[in-house]
């Protein structure tokens, strides 16, 4: 277990940046995400510590030990990849020990240490087969014990799962946390998938083009977004977001096409007048009847068993409102939303950055309990 600080870390292909001063504080044996596009960094920033990345500019320690000059074998990393390159005229058992082959360890104590592994991720059975003869998240899991067995002081996960189906990518998501938990290995997991991220995370990183855009608890990130980018990019779906100008004075924002939207005026308390866009999540909003909230007209509606997503076009902008039951609307019909003033988001429509003078929340709201008896 280590801590990782990366401190203004840079990298430039040729004349190309590709990522640009990156600041980050890694707590020993927290699970941090990171989140973004494709081409947004991810890798080039996780090889970098890994050391198989030269660093440009800045400084990266492990375990309080700067690293930049250190070869990757000697920094304690373990990285798993999305293909994960097993050897393949080598066993499972062999593939797992490999690490400790190289490093001259006994046989007797190879046998026992792949043996450990093998049954901490539930490969007893397969250790006398090939590569070829198992399944993909079977050999993930091979790939996950080579890594494992060198006891790194930090895993280090490249997209591990994006090769694997639906399924089994939920299944391995829950074998990795399973064993942050047992392990407590600083961790750090690479991917462009929100659910994931939002499922696995300590913390999330979102990354857009080379630079962090918000870190926080999944919680955070998804509950209070920093910037549009991580607004559109955190949740299924995303925020609402409706273009209009705040008008502080009296509480709302005056949407374009005359309608009116009320925000939170204490915890906003310190919002300027301007361009704003304000943003609403599909699950806060309630369905009210035609003229008694924001009228939308009904487009079509995505089905997902326990709810329904209702989409629709408010005044040329897209909405989509999470609904549990109801009747099915026609396409043109029009629906009325309300949401409450306390669920309203604000951003900047011209800097895209959540909107300065908010209060933060005093305490957070508790989650209510069963009281024992
Ligand atoms: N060796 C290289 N030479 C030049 N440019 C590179 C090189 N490696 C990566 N890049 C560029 O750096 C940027 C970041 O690449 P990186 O692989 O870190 O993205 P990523 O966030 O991991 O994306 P993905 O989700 O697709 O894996 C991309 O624009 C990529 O084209
Ligand atoms: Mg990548």
């Amino acid at each position: 277990m280590a801590e990782i600080a990366i401190r203004n870390v840079r990298k430039t292909y040729g004349k190309l940046q590709v990522v640009h001063g990156v600041d980050l504080a890694i707590g020993a044996g927290e699970f941090v995400v990171i989140l973004g596009p494709s081409g947004c960094g991810k890798s080039t920033l996780l090889r970098m510590i890994a050391g198989l990345e030269a660093i440009t500019a800045g400084e990266i320690a492990i375990g309080g030990e700067v690293v930049n000059k250190r070869e990757p074998r000697e920094r304690g990393c373990a990285m798993v990849f999305q293909n994960y390159a097993l050897y393949p005229h080598m066993t499972v058992a062999e593939n797992i020990g490999y690490a400790l082959k190289v490093a001259g360890l006994a046989k007797a104590e190879r046998t026992a240490r792949v043996a450990a592994v093998a049954a901490s991720i539930g490969l007893t059975d397969f250790l006398d087969r090939k590569p070829g003869q198992l399944s993909g998240g079977q050999r993930q899991r091979v790939a996950m014990g080579r890594a494992m067995i060198r006891e790194p002081k930090v895993f280090l996960y490249d997209e591990p799962l994006s090769n694997l189906d639906a399924r089994l990518r939920v299944a391995m998501r829950v074998e990795i946390r399973k064993l942050h938990q047992r392990l407590g290995t600083t961790t750090l997991f690479v991917t462009h998938d929100q659910v994931e991220a939002m499922t696995l995370a300590d913390r999330i990183v979102v990354m857009n083009a080379g630079k962090v855009e918000q870190v926080g608890t999944p919680q955070e990130v998804y509950g209070r977004p920093e910037s549009l980018f991580v607004a559109g990019f955190i949740g299924t779906p995303g925020l609402n977001l409706l273009p209009g100008t705040l008008d502080p004075a009296a509480g709302v924002v005056h949407l374009e096409g005359g309608r009116r939207l009320a925000y939170d005026r204490q915890r906003w308390a310190g919002a300027p007048a301007g361009r704003v866009l304000a943003g609403f999540r599909a699950e806060v909003a309630r369905l009210v009847r035609p003229g008694q909230g924001l009228d939308a007209s009904y487009e079509f509606a995505e089905e997902l068993g326990a709810s329904r997503l209702l989409h629709g076009s408010l005044g040329g902008t897209v909405v989509v409102v999470s609904v549990a039951d109801g009747r099915m609307l026609q396409p043109g019909e029009t629906f009325g939303i309300e949401v409450a003033p306390s669920e309203v988001h604000l951003f900047d429509a011209e800097t895209g950055r959540r909107l300065p003078g908010e209060a933060r929340p005093s305490s957070r709201q508790s989650v209510p309990v069963l009281e024992a008896v």
